[in-house]
């Protein structure tokens, strides 16, 4: 019998550095030999490729927030139940880029819906295994870190904003009252995104590669 896979999700707000973490753990993972499958939310099938569009184009303009929530769901839907619970039970490992944690966090707390009405709406469509993830990382860093950064790596703005990134310095200051929800009551690990990208990964490494 092959052994199903580990769900294991990457998150954090924008810009700090997750994206980076999760693609070194896919590169050893198949380095490793693994069976391994890289993922994202939103857009993570090809369906969730035109939500994304709707959802991040700035063209879109003012969404209903749960209409948003519903679009944020329906990509993770059809991204789980057409790809991901098939490459799992194949005994692929799945790294997610993002997860119904950004939710609880851009639209639940940054975008005021409230906790409530997201983990409702989730547990309608998805089951536990996509809820729960095997394992889940939340990096964060303090305001003071994150302005050192960009000060160190001479950090600028560049091309436009997505509609999600339009959204005032009130909402973004919000997004961190989600994620410590997801630390304090649904199991994801906290890591701290500060110091070099090795001091970061080792902080992770041994839950991803215990020896
Ligand atoms: P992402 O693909 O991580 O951004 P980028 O392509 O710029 O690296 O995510 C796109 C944006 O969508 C990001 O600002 C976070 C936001 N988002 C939500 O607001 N809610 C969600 O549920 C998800 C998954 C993302």
């Amino acid at each position: 019998m092959i052994k199903r896979g580990r769900y294991i999700v990457w998150e954090g707000s924008d810009g700090i550095g997750k994206s980076t973490q999760q693609q070194i753990a896919v590169q050893e993972s198949k380095a490793r030999g693994i069976p391994t499958l890289a993922t994202r939310e939103p857009g993570g099938s090809s369906i969730g490729l035109q939500v994304r569009e709707i959802l991040l184009s700035p063209d879109t303009g003012d969404l209903h927030p749960t209409t948003e929530l519903h679009l944020f769901l329906a990509d993770r839907v059809q991204l789980w139940f057409g790809k991901l619970a098939g490459a799992l039970a194949d005994g692929y490992d799945v790294h997610s880029d993002r997860s119904w944690w950004s939710t609880l966090a851009y639209q639940g707390a940054g975008g005021e819906l409230g906790f409530e009405e997201v983990i409702q709406a989730h547990r309608l469509s998805l089951p536990d295994a996509y809820l729960n993830p095997d394992l889940g990382f939340i990096f964060y860093m303090t305001e003071q870190e994150r302005q050192e950064r960009h000060e160190r790596s001479g950090f600028k703005e560049f091309g436009t904003k997505d509609r999600i990134e339009q959204q005032g310095d009130d909402y973004f200051g919000r997004l961190l009252e989600g994620y410590d929800y997801a630390m304090r009551e649904l199991g994801a690990i906290g890591i701290s995104a500060a110091g070099s990208i090795e001091d970061v990964s080792a902080r992770w490494w041994p839950y991803v590669f215990p020896e």
